[in-house]
């Protein structure tokens, strides 16, 4: 039996090395496995066996051999034909070119138009402890100004960041004076509706030095409106109220004839620095913060705000090329 075996396994592989063909294969399949193949013939054989269940073994393992001679020497012949068929002189597939997200496309633009003035991009948490989002910005608890930002708590002490000012802080202990920082990032507030997002962006500037002006605050930002907007706007600073910045001021911007706000502005109050132990005698300086989507829903003629997280591959694509 062993002899056998040995004999019709090697015929075996002799055949299939000469199939040229899936065809050919399948010939020799049927010559060893078909019905009336040299396999399947061998099993005939066990009626008159003496030992039949020894026998049966090996008729068995002989056919589960056969099997998968005749399987690899398949695939081997259809890999190689798969190779074949490549002609790698054809132009490729179409890839379909993917576009920049507005959002990332303003936060580009702006952070390039402050990087000009000598700012230094720095990155903040979307994590936050209350004294970083809250109480070293001068807004102690049962401020009335917490209540403008609807807070999204994670426990009782941390929450996620309402503004970027938060990172003034975090600047200014690592940093200390002077220092001229922008950051750019996420914030979070619990309101959702046509014109609000729990999600969106902002982005801080923050300048401490010897004689920061109010004047020089006014001068940068005019700057940047006439450089973000590629033209000479009409702007205007109306006094405010930031419980962070004394005086506070809001820019507005004379936009298609409407006045709108762009951004939220002034010098950095007292009680901020000595918070972060900067001396207030020397050193004294300036802070704002700017709605992202809004300055892109101007540049961009987007009219609702919800257009930015929708996914909606038609708006996405408008951008294309664009950084
Ligand atoms: N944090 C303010 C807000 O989210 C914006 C702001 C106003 C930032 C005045 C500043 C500032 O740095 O000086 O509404």
């Amino acid at each position: 039996m062993e002899t056998q075996y040995t004999l019709v396994i090697n015929d075996l592989k002799k055949r299939l090395d000469e199939c040229d063909t899936e065809q050919d294969i399948l010939k020799v399949k049927a010559d060893f496995l078909g019905k009336n193949g040299l396999v399947t013939k061998q099993f005939e054989k066990l009626k008159d066996a003496v030992d039949k269940k020894l026998i049966g073994q090996q008729l068995n393992k002989l056919k589960n051999e056969a099997e998968s001679l005749i399987n690899v020497r398949k695939s081997n012949l259809i890999a190689a034909s798969d190779t074949k068929k490549i002609d790698v002189s054809l132009p490729g597939r179409d890839v379909s070119e993917g576009s920049r997200h507005p959002i990332s496309i303003t936060i580009n633009t702006i952070t390039e138009i402050f990087r000009g003035y000598g700012f230094h991009k720095v990155s903040g948490k979307e994590i936050e402890s209350e004294f970083y989002n809250f109480e070293a910005l001068n807004i102690p608890k049962n401020h009335p100004a917490r209540d403008m930002h609807d807070t999204f708590y994670i426990d009782a002490d941390k929450l996620l960041r309402t503004h970027t000012s938060s990172v003034q802080i975090h600047s200014m202990k690592k940093y200390r004076a002077p220092l001229k920082i922008m950051t750019p990032g996420k914030v979070y507030r619990c309101d959702s509706d046509p014109t609000h997002s729990p999600m969106f962006h902002q982005l801080e500037g923050l300048y401490i030095d010897q004689n920061v002006s109010f004047c020089e605050l006014k001068g940068i930002l005019e700057k940047f409106v006439d450089d973000y907007f590629n033209e000479k706007l009409e702007t205007r600073f109306r006094p405010s109220y930031f419980p962070f910045t004394e005086p506070s001021a809001e820019l507005d911007i004379k936009f298609r004839g409407k006045w709108l706000e762009v951004l939220g502005c002034g010098m950095v109050h007292e009680n901020v620095l000595k918070n972060v132990s900067i001396d207030t005698k020397e050193y004294s300086g300036f802070a704002f913060g700017l709605g992202i989507e809004r300055l892109a829903m101007l540049k961009f003629d987007i009219k609702d705000l919800r257009s930015f997280y929708e996914n909606d591959l038609n708006f996405l694509r408008q951008f294309r090329g664009i950084t």
